[in-house]
């Protein structure tokens, strides 16, 4: 089984933003004493990187199968909410595209796995992710890490958006829309999880639905949707 080079913190933020990495003594261990210790003691100190980061590899591979269709290898890329980024280093290995960044710099101190209507939550810290990348073999002038509180967006035509369990499965679409607009190409393709995927239907002209998650509380779908 293949890995990622990744350090505790960095599996810290892995199990954050994946909450099925999780083993079932770590998940009762959150049952047992609530979201604030898991979220800030147990998730780094009663688990094992080498394992979750065997575990996240394969993850991501599975993601990365999925999706590979999609991509080509001049395409400009952009990532929003990556989490701690494996997906996007199994891309940039296969396709040495350039990547853009969009993330949050800020781990919740108890984070809830569900919907969050002022998008408040975050799970991710900037220094680790570029520090995953860098580790990992992207090399410095194939990516940029911009901070959605902070930074000032790329306004440039992207050809793929990517934004797994993040965009409207966490927080609204409509918080992105305007920017999808403005950086969306009619043949730019935005794959993303959402619960209410009939809703997208009216959003773009083209939306295919390429995985489903019945067997989870959230069944949520994963869509490829063109022409916003
Ligand atoms: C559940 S994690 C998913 C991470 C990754 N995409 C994956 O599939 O493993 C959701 C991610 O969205 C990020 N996030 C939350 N609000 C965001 C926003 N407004 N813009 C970009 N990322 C955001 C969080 O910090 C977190 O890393």
């Amino acid at each position: 089984m293949q890995s990622f080079e990744l350090n505790r913190n960095m599996a810290q933020l892995a199990i954050l933003q994946r909450i099925e990495l999780c083993g079932p003594s770590l998940k009762k261990i959150r049952k047992f004493f609530g979201r604030y210790l898991f979220s800030t003691l147990f998730s780094k100190y009663f688990i094992n990187p080498q394992k979750i980061s065997k575990n996240y590899h394969n993850l991501m591979e599975n993601e990365f199968l999925l999706i590979e269709k999609f991509i080509k290898g001049n395409d400009k890329i952009l990532s929003i909410g990556s989490g701690i980024g494996g997906l996007e280093i199994l891309i940039n290995r296969k396709f040495n595209n350039h990547i853009s960044f969009i993330e949050k710099n800020y781990i919740s101190k108890k984070i809830k796995y569900g919907w969050d209507k002022n998008n408040e939550e975050g799970y991710n810290s900037l220094n680790l992710l570029e520090e995953f990348l860098l580790n990992n073999g992207i090399k410095k002038e194939k990516f940029e890490i911009l901070d959605y509180d902070r930074d000032v967006l790329p306004e440039t035509k992207f050809d793929v958006i990517i934004s797994l369990y993040s965009l409207d499965y966490h927080y609204e679409f409509n918080i992105y829309k305007d920017y999808l607009e403005r950086v969306m190409k009619p043949e730019t393709v935005l794959i993303f999880d959402t619960v209410r995927s009939d809703y997208f239907f009216d959003v773009f002209k083209k939306v295919d639905v390429i995985k489903q998650d019945i067997n989870t509380v959230h069944k949520s779908k994963r869509i490829a949707c063109r022409n916003l």
